[in-house]
């Protein structure tokens, strides 16, 4: 859950960055980074946001404690078929709940193009394009870090 809003946070400062980068070239005013806004509306803006200074270090602590980060776009794919939190859909196994032994040895197991299930071609394609790396990592991420 921690996770979650620091994901978001971060997503946000992101997004923010690329508002006041966009805006700067715009309409380039100077060194001010705040613009036109100043005083209360300056005072208001860092309350609401922190400095730049501060909006970069919150994105650097991000990057730092999330050992998840270079493998959150893979596991987007993975959910469009599982779910976002790996609560499965459909015909699409749950995944949340198991260890991350039981996943990677599942995944090992599709990279050699075993039949588990009736649907295991779908995961051939999958698993195959997945590192060493990959898989030690996303399937920590799947038992510990989905909820
Ligand atoms: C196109 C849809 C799709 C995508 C994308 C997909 N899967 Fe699957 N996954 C399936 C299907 C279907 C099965 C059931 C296969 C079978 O019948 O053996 C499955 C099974 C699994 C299983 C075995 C579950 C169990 O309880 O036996 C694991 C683990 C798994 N997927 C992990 C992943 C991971 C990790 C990713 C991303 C790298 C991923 N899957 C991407 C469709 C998908």
């Amino acid at each position: 859950m921690n996770d979650m809003f620091g994901y978001i946070i971060g997503i946000f400062g992101f997004l923010f960055g690329i508002l006041v980068f966009t805006y700067d070239n715009l309409e380039y005013k100077g060194y001010s980074s705040a613009h036109n806004c100043s005083g209360d509306c300056y005072i208001k803006y860092v309350e609401e946001y922190g400095t730049s200074v501060e909006i970069e270090q919150r994105k650097n602590e991000i990057a730092k404690t999330d050992e998840f980060s270079s493998i959150r776009g893979l596991w987007s794919g993975c959910a469009a078929c599982h779910g976002q939190d790996g609560q499965g859909m459909g015909a699409f196994p749950k995944l949340a709940g198991q260890t991350s032994d039981y996943i990677s040895n599942r995944l090992y197991a599709y990279k050699n193009r075993e039949q588990i299930g009736a649907m295991s071609s779908t995961m051939w394609a999958q698993a195959g394009m997945l590192s060493d790396q990959d898989i030690k990592l996303i399937s920590k991420f799947i038992e510990e870090g989905i909820n």
